[in-house]
Parts: structure tokens; sequence; C-alpha cells
């Protein structure tokens, strides 16, 4: 299974069948993405909210692609209104596709269309696939419950923000790793614009002070998982 970081919060997970998810993939106006839509494939599109720096190029490479979105059922059914196809889930179910499982969990933040139009809840999104569980909180602050959620999902990979000003900033970040207890845990949504800007390594030497795992990875690095 392969796993590449984008930049921002946008990720591509290739799944041992060979699927190509993608998740939130804000590229062609992401400053720091070194990946642009032309160049990705998707089989499957999960978003975790509405905001524009994650639905990104969703669309656009949807025409080209033709994936499965998977997102909540006010988004997933502003995605149908666009004439793709969506798969709706909601806050706490899941739904098993042909590389695996998807459930959604809670995240704290907003979600509104580019339209300005109601897009249901923010999400974060558990992917169990190749018997690894994969956890990316998608934009939020940092919540108690995420103890609830590592208690009750071995997670092996977490990908949690940590630029501050719309979600968890690094101390935050922190606590929110020590709640869940991944094997690894991976930073993401900082250094894209000036307001989140903030150093990742920082992050990585406090979650090693706690016996954690972190990986930093470079914007455009993919790694084996
Ligand atoms: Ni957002
Ligand atoms: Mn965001």
């Amino acid at each position: 299974m392969k796993l590449k970081y984008f930049s921002h919060s946008a990720f591509q997970l290739t799944t041992d069948n060979g699927k190509v998810i993608l998740i939130d993939p804000f590229l062609d106006d992401n400053p720091t993405s070194p990946i642009k839509s032309n160049d990705v494939h998707a089989d499957y599109i999960i978003l975790s909210h509405a905001h524009g720096d994650h639905v990104g190029d969703a669309f656009k490479i949807a025409k080209r692609c033709n994936p499965l979105f998977i997102c909540v059922y006010e988004l997933a059914n502003y995605c149908i209104s666009k004439g793709f196809n969506a798969h709706p889930l909601h806050i706490g179910g899941g739904n098993n596709f042909d590389f695996g499982r998807v459930k959604f969990t809670i995240a704290h933040h907003g979600s509104q269309t580019p339209e300005g139009n109601y897009a249901g809840s923010p999400a974060g999104i558990i992917i169990s696939t190749g018997g690894k569980n994969i956890y990316h909180t998608g934009d939020t602050g940092l919540f108690y419950d995420m103890k609830l959620i590592g208690e009750m999902n071995s997670i092996d990979y977490m990908l949690l923000p940590i630029g501050d000003n719309f979600t968890m900033g690094i101390d935050d970040a922190v606590k929110a790793v020590e709640f869940v207890n991944p094997k690894i845990a991976i930073p993401m949504h900082y250094n894209t614009f000036p307001p989140i800007a903030t150093d990742p390594n920082v992050f990585k030497t406090k979650v090693e002070a706690l016996g954690k795992k972190c990986i930093v990875l470079k914007f455009g690095e993919e790694i084996q998982i």
C-alpha cells in the first residue's frame, strides 16, 4: 500500500488491490503542491468537508476519472447535483467498499460549499484497508472524544492538522496524538498560506517526547505503508 502527501490535507492512498483514493485533493491553487490535478487519477475521492481548500480540484479530476465520491450526505448531494456519483455516509457510520471500509467521525469545524450553501457536518475519516487503519482527522480542533476513537480503533497512521488558526495548532495536535495513540503521526494543514505557517519538526520533537513516532512527509513524497 502506498501513501502520497501532496501537501495541505491532500493525500493519495493506493490500496493493495490497486484502487486509488484521493482525500481532499486541493492541488492546482495550492501553492505548496508539486503535483497538479491533471497528473492524478482517482477511483474514489473522499472529502472531509466542503471548504475550497479541501474540495479543491475534486470536480475537475472527477470529470476525467469518474470516481465515486464518499462524503457526508449533504456534501454527497452537492456532488450528485454537479453530475457525479457519490456514496453518502454520516458521522459515526461506515460502509464497506471494494478496497476496504470507510467510517466517518466527528470533526469540530465548519462546512460550506463555494456557493455559500450548507454542506452538512465536517468529518474525520477512518479508512481500513490492507490490515491498516488510517485516521485523517479532517480540519478540526482538539476534542476529548479522540480518546474514544483511539480506544475503539487501533490506528496505524493518524493524519492531523498542526497549522493553527483554522484547526489545532502544534500543542493541541500533540495532545490529540496522546488521545488517539496511533503507531505513527503525520502532520498536515500547515505552511500552505501565511496564517497556517508553522514548523512541523517542532511537532515531531514533541510527539517523539511522548515516545510516539512521527513522520514529516515532504510535499509530493510517497511512502510505502
Ligand atoms: Ni476547512
Ligand atoms: Mn482547511
